[in-house]
């Protein structure tokens, strides 16, 4: 075992790859690392990477130039590149990179350890990648991207109060634009016991908010005894996980959101009113090449049921702009479905080629780099608007926040947090919305109500209700403070 070793660990991508990253750090402290932010500081550096977008890869291969020097000086550095840029280049990242030691895709982390002692022991590229998808049966395909949940590194998570879950990994939809079924495997749902088990532990840990994670989270199924459990039934069963308050789960796929769930998430409290059901396009012939699915009518019939269920829910959305062929008046079909749904909020993509995917194969990229960044500004700005209108509903409402710590702003002003004094704090209402106020750094994970008084598009700003309670003496106290 390693003993004092220094880990440097970047991550990029999306919630799944947060959560990779904790499980690695988890596995590695385990055989004596330690973290470091500095990267000159440590003997080993890993990259959790993403490739659902080019720049994201360029990004990781800048960084990886970068440490060509640094390697010269201290050759026993181990440089490995993990995720999904590790799975869908593999030998190529040598090529790009040759200083890079490891490359390890999503299914093999647990392997990382025993890879970096064989890296430094003097083995020099090891690859460890799943097959690809056309390499071998469903179940072979589908065992070699099967990757278990079993260590939690606290000191990995957004807050020490939330925590992802994974629930299902892969993704079977094959939308035509997406690397995603590929770097990720076949769809393949994890059994409802290990969950509830691994939302027992995370709450007995001091975590207040589960975030459930997949691809297309809401296609969760698990067949046990022969009944089919789906998401409905699952959030149900960890519902009353003593010590959690809130549960969430992304990402939506739309044709899947079925009245069961909604019904779960209208009647379970704990369940936050926050749907995030990516759209990608409002015209039909687009989400046609896509092969999403789904028409938009099918869509807005989707939406119409959220809102019929539920008011209040908070829906929002991701869209690609400059997709192959997407004509200006197919974009502006994406700014009316923006404008009719109302999104809470929406990412905005300009369409990014991705070799191995269908739509790289069969269609070029024929929208100008300035038309995509034109119609993602134009569409954004749309958004940005309805968002912030949207935000502006709610002032002069009480809002409950679970409280995170503090803000980004009071962080930075604040290099060494003096004792207890009201700092700007930050929390989100149960249907996701951000939340800034002052409040004692002490409330952290604690559920607060606020007022709101005020809001940005994408921030509502409150102060702390202090509820008056009578005393004996007839005073009046404040005991949130
Ligand atoms: N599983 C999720 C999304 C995963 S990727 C879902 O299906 O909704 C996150 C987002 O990245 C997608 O919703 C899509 O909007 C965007 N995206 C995926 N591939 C892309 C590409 N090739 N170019 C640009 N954006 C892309
Ligand atoms: Fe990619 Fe489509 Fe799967 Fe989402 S549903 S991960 S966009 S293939
Ligand atoms: Fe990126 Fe992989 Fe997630 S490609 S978006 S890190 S699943």
């Amino acid at each position: 075992m390693d003993h004092n070793r220094k880990l440097y660990i970047e991550t990029v991508g999306c919630q799944m790859n947060m959560l990779d990253s904790e499980l690695v750090v988890a596995a590695l402290r385990r055989h004596g690392y330690e973290l470091t932010s500095d990267v000159q500081e440590a003997d080993t550096v890993l990259f959790n990477t993403c490739s659902v977008r080019e720049h994201a890869e360029h990004k990781i291969y800048s960084q990886l130039g970068r440490l060509k020097y640094s390697k010269r000086r201290r050759p026993k550095q181990v440089i490995g590149v993990l995720g999904c840029m590790a799975q869908k280049d593999q030998e190529l990242i040598f090529q790009r990179a040759p200083h890079v030691d490891l490359v390890v895709g999503t299914g093999q982390l647990s392997e990382v350890p025993r890879m970096i002692d064989e890296a430094r022991a003097g083995s020099r590229r090891a690859v460890a990648v799943s097959l690809s998808r056309k390499e071998g049966t469903r179940s072979e395909v589908s065992e070699s991207f099967q990757s278990y949940d079993p260590l939690r590194e606290p000191a990995m998570r957004p807050s020490p109060f939330q925590a992802f879950v994974r629930i299902m990994i892969g993704c079977d939809k094959f939308c035509t634009y997406c690397v995603v079924p590929m770097t990720r495997g076949p769809e393949q749902s994890r059994p409802p016991a290990d969950i509830a088990a691994e939302v027992r532990v995370l709450a007995e840990q001091g975590v207040k908010e589960i975030t459930l994670l997949g691809q297309t989270v809401n296609s969760y199924k698990y067949t046990e005894n022969g009944s089919l459990v789906r998401l409905s039934e699952l959030l149900a069963r960890i519902h009353d996980t003593p010590g959690i308050d809130r549960i969430k789960f992304v990402t939506n796929y739309p044709r899947d959101m079925t009245d069961d769930l909604l019904f779960a998430v209208r009647d379970l409290p704990k369940v936050g009113r926050y749907l995030h059901v990516p759209a990608q396009s409002g015209s039909n012939d687009v989400l046609k090449i896509m092969k999403r699915g789904y028409t938009v009518e099918q869509y807005l019939e989707m939406h119409d049921r959220i809102r019929e269920v539920m008011r209040d829910c908070a829906v929002s959305s991701d869209f690609i702009v400059g997709h192959p062929g997407e004509t200006e008046a197919e974009f502006e079909k994406s700014i009316d479905l923006v404008r009719r749904c109302r999104f809470k909020n929406s990412f905005i993509f300009k369409y990014s080629p991705r070799p191995g995917t269908k739509a790289f194969d069969n269609y070029p990229d024929d929208i100008p780099e300035d038309v995509k960044r034109r119609r993602n500004n134009v569409l954004l700005d749309i958004q940005n608007a309805i968002s912030e209108e949207d935000n502006a509903s709610f002032i002069g409402r009480e809002v409950e926040v679970l409280v995170e710590g503090p803000s980004k702003s009071s962080r930075k002003a604040d290099e060494e947090p003096s004792a207890n004094g009201p700092i700007q704090l930050v929390g989100r209402t149960p249907c996701d919305r951000i939340v800034v106020f002052d409040g004692n750094p002490r409330l952290a994970g604690t559920l607060t109500n606020v007022a709101v008084f005020d809001c940005t598009q994408t921030t509502l700003i409150g102060s702390i209700v202090t509820r008056e309670v009578q005393h004996g003496s007839g005073s009046l106290l404040p005991i949130l403070a």
